[in-house]
């Protein structure tokens, strides 16, 4: 895996030296995590680490928050919500405990952003939480970790550790008043988790499934108290915005995407890894810098943001990789989780694995997405076969209509997206399957699924 280590100094990369496409780079999160002990609080204050605390605790908390604002900051989560507006929801003076919980239950297949992050560079984490916390008047801040990263979750505790007995947490931090304690709570492992009400309930010890909002988190959140629930990249990129100014932060990006990002590039690639870059970057300039495709392949389909958002295929290559190209060309820019994937790639065979991942983490509270998700995989299963039928194409759109928008929370959504756009894209690729009776790709594939030999309709008459 690869990381991006060059510093851009101006930002967006324009006019200084096209000639070498790694000035597009910018890391900032990045920038030290191939050095020594990159995790340690030693080195994190080598890099500036704690500097932006100091310049924001000489700040008012509402000055502060309009400062993030302004900054343009937009939730690294997946839907882009403005960083600074979510933190000013927070109801002052009402006289209840206020919380930040950090999103670090990543899961979404292809998004491997946090968990390096965090492995990387965990007090990025820890300061941005601080600043975030100081904001929002909160004493009390949780970072929900995917549980099976157990080497993450420790190095989690250890810069929590270190934190405290450097004075940036526990009581009257940096002589500020501001006293603040952090819990690092491991999550059991599921992906329904991830979604921020359903991370509430899990963290209030429940089965994790979404909440009904109204009420939202930032009115009732964790113990029905006001709460912020920020991703880990956000809150991460806070410091470096409090550090170096929000001007320097807007410089980079588009207009109404600001800023740098963690794009991670997974699949057929020849240098997989996280790629520092601001928004609105094109695939085709990530692919030029990292050595592209793997050697003598081409690319076929990609997703720009994790499975849930639809795919893009060769054609989308000059999209500019922020809120609003990817979502002018059809899709969405989600987790910036570009998995790639070569020619030699059965998208049936993708489309068919995603939806088992689905079907497997619905978490079953509402129909449309338990049932939908379960008929999808037994018709795709046919298909993947070489059993299905010409009009099982308009049943899985069908079915995949009657969850997408339909369903409680947005896992439905998700699921229903790679089944819509390889539908859109490749719908030749699914009829050659049923008209050749297996994988044009690769007729062994075809085994997968075949030991019952008849079609799901007649096997439930
Ligand atoms: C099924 C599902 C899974 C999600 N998983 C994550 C996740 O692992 N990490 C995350 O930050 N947000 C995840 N989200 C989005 C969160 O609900 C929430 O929008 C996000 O944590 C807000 O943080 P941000 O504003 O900083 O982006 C998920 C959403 C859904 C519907
Ligand atoms: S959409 Fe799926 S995951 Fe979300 S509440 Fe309904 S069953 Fe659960």
């Amino acid at each position: 895996m690869s990381v991006a280590t060059e510093l851009n100094g101006s930002g967006n990369g324009e006019g200084d030296g096209e000639s070498s496409p790694e000035k597009l780079l910018t890391p900032v999160l990045s920038a030290f995590w191939d050095q020594p002990d990159s995790w340690t609080l030693e080195t994190y204050k080598r890099h500036d680490g704690y500097e932006g605390l100091k310049k924001a605790l000489a700040m008012a908390p509402d000055d502060l928050i309009a400062y993030v604002k302004d900054s343009g900051l937009r939730g690294r989560g997946g839907a882009g919500f403005p960083t600074g507006m979510k933190w000013q929801f927070i109801p002052q003076g009402d006289g209840k405990p206020h919380y930040l919980v950090v999103n670090a239950d990543e899961s979404e297949p292809g998004t491997c952003k946090d968990i390096p992050l965090l492995f990387a560079n965990p007090h990025s984490l820890i300061e941005g939480i601080v600043i975030a916390c100081y904001a929002i008047r909160s004493s009390h801040a949780f970072i929900y970790l995917r549980g099976e990263v157990v080497p993450v979750l420790r190095r989690m505790h250890e810069a929590v550790r270190e934190a405290y007995e450097a004075g940036y947490l526990g009581r009257d931090i940096l002589g500020s008043g501001l006293d603040l304690d952090v819990t690092v709570h491991a999550g059991a492992g599921a992906y329904i988790c991830g979604e921020e009400t359903a991370l509430l309930d899990s963290l209030e010890g429940r089965r994790g499934q979404p909440r009904l909002r109204p009420p939202f988190p930032a009115v009732a959140g964790l113990y029905a108290c006001p709460t912020v629930v920020n991703n880990v990249e956000s809150i991460a990129s806070v410091p470096a915005i409090l550090n170096r100014g929000k001007d320097w932060f807007k410089s980079m990006g588009t207009e109404k995407s600001a800023g740098f990002t963690l794009y991670s590039l997974s699949g057929h690639v020849t240098s997989p890894g996280q790629y520092e870059a601001p928004l609105g970057i094109t695939l085709r300039q990530l692919l030029d810098m990292s050595g592209g495709m793997r050697h003598g392949h081409r690319l076929k389909f990609w997703t720009p943001g994790g499975s849930s958002t639809p795919m893009f295929t060769d054609e989308h290559l000059d999209v500019p990789l922020d809120y609003e190209g990817v979502g002018a060309a059809g899709s969405m820019l989600g987790t910036k989780a570009l998995q790639c994937f070569d020619e030699t790639t059965c998208v049936v065979r993708a489309v068919t694995r995603w939806t088992e991942f689905y079907a497997h983490e619905s978490c079953g509270k509402c129909t449309p997405c338990r049932e939908g998700t379960y008929w999808l995989v037994q018709l795709l299963r046919d298909i993947e076969a070489g059993k299905g039928q010409m009009s099982d194409l308009d049943k899985i759109n069908d079915i995949a209509d009657n969850v997408n928008g339909k369903s409680f929370c947005a896992l439905g959504d998700g699921a229903a997206s790679p089944i819509f756009s390889s539908l859109k894209y490749f719908r030749e690729e699914y009829e050659q399957h049923i008209t050749g009776k297996g994988c044009p790709l690769d007729p062994d594939l075809s085994t997968v699924w075949a030991d019952e030999p008849r079609h799901i309709s007649e096997v439930n008459a």
